[in-house]
């Protein structure tokens, strides 16, 4: 199958692009100028330049394709709208491009979030079905691109997948709990226990992949996540083993972290500098059940997360090691 890969250059699209090659498939990869091409330039893709804001760039790359598997998009602004112009309104360029030029398009797969639905209100995980509920502007603006790509299932079939968190080797966002218990510090949120749902990075592109092979008319949503929720508690001890270590616990307010979001948002606004600590972050660490269930995934696709929390931070942390990414 002739693919196009978006955020091929980041974390999970590279993943991505690796299984598909390996499987045998002819990747094309959407990549800007400034992208880093570390980890695609030992596979055998091809690179077409192009940027979700540059709708003429998409056009030209979607025009041999046959599937789509859009990964590009911001987790964390750098420039305040980001979400929106990237996510949303990129997301929607990307279509309309599929729409207008990709004459052989007959799949597009969405990488959204588990924040596009927003969390579960209690211990009942989030299913496909239930209406979205998204909490922060991130979670709006993959709700939006949703949104984006469903509206063109006349035209091909799309599926939208929703991974809770995803973590594994090139992994930053996870990185940084790595390096605190690393160094001695086991954060623990003040305000009850939270649970949460996690994927490890190959099981979650080996389920993207599987969900393309569906080619059924219209539109479908899967959660694709390993089956068991985790608590906060057990992730922390499960790095503690994957590092062989024991760290101190440090307890944190809530209002510890809501306080230094306001203000950072606060210096952001006077110096346009953005911070990973917003008030909309904040509100969504608050939340108590980030949870989904998986069946649709597991009795539609066939899917299964082979990889257990322990083994996934077993191998993250012996790759962060091998790479020094522990050290500094
Ligand atoms: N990581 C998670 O835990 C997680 C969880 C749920 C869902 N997701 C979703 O999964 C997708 C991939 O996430 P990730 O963690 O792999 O992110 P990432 O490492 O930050 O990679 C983002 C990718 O998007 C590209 N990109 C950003 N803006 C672009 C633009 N304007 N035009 C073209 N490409 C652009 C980046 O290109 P450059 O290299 O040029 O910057 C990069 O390749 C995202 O859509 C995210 O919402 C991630």
């Amino acid at each position: 199958m002739k693919t196009l890969v978006s955020g091929a250059s980041g974390f999970i699209g590279g993943f991505l692009a690796e299984q598909l090659v390996a499987s045998g498939h002819q990747v094309s990869c959407l990549v800007r100028k400034s992208s880093s091409l570390q980890y695609l330039n030992s596979l055998l893709v091809e690179t077409r330049p192009g940027s979700l804001e540059d709708p003429d760039s998409l056009c030209a790359a979607v025009r041999d394709v046959e599937v789509v598997y859009h990964l590009a998009g911001v987790t964390a602004e750098s420039r305040s709208g980001d979400f929106a112009r990237v996510n949303s309104q990129g997301t929607a360029n990307l279509v309309n491009a599929c729409l207008t030029a990709g004459k052989k398009l007959k799949k597009f797969v969405y990488v959204s979030s588990i924040a596009a639905a927003g969390p579960a209100m209690d211990r009942t995980p989030l299913r496909e079905e239930h209406p979205p509920r998204p909490l922060s502007l991130y979670g709006k603006s993959k709700l939006a691109g949703e949104e984006a790509a469903a509206a063109a299932s006349h035209a091909f079939s799309v599926t939208i997948v929703r991974p809770p968190a995803v973590y594994g080797p090139r992994d930053r966002d996870i990185l940084t709990f790595f390096k605190l218990i690393h160094s001695g510090i086991k954060p623990i949120l003040l305000g009850g226990e939270r649970y949460f749902n996690l994927i490890f990075v190959k099981d979650l592109v080996e389920g993207i992949a599987l969900s393309a092979s569906k080619m059924e008319e219209g539109c479908e949503i899967y959660y694709l996540s390993e089956e068991r929720p985790y608590s906060w508690t057990e992730v922390m001890q499960t790095i503690e083993s994957a590092l062989g270590k024991r760290a101190l616990p440090l307890p944190i307010p809530l209002f510890l972290l809501k306080t230094i979001s306001h203000a950072t948002h606060f210096i952001s606004r006077w110096t346009g500098k953005s911070f990973p600590l917003t008030p909309d972050k904040v509100a969504e660490i608050e939340q108590r059940y980030w949870i989904c269930d998986i069946s649709k995934a597991r009795n539609q696709l066939g899917f299964t997360a082979k990889t257990a929390l322990e083994g996934g931070f077993f191998l993250t942390a012996e790759w962060y090691r091998e790479q020094g990414w522990l050290s500094s």
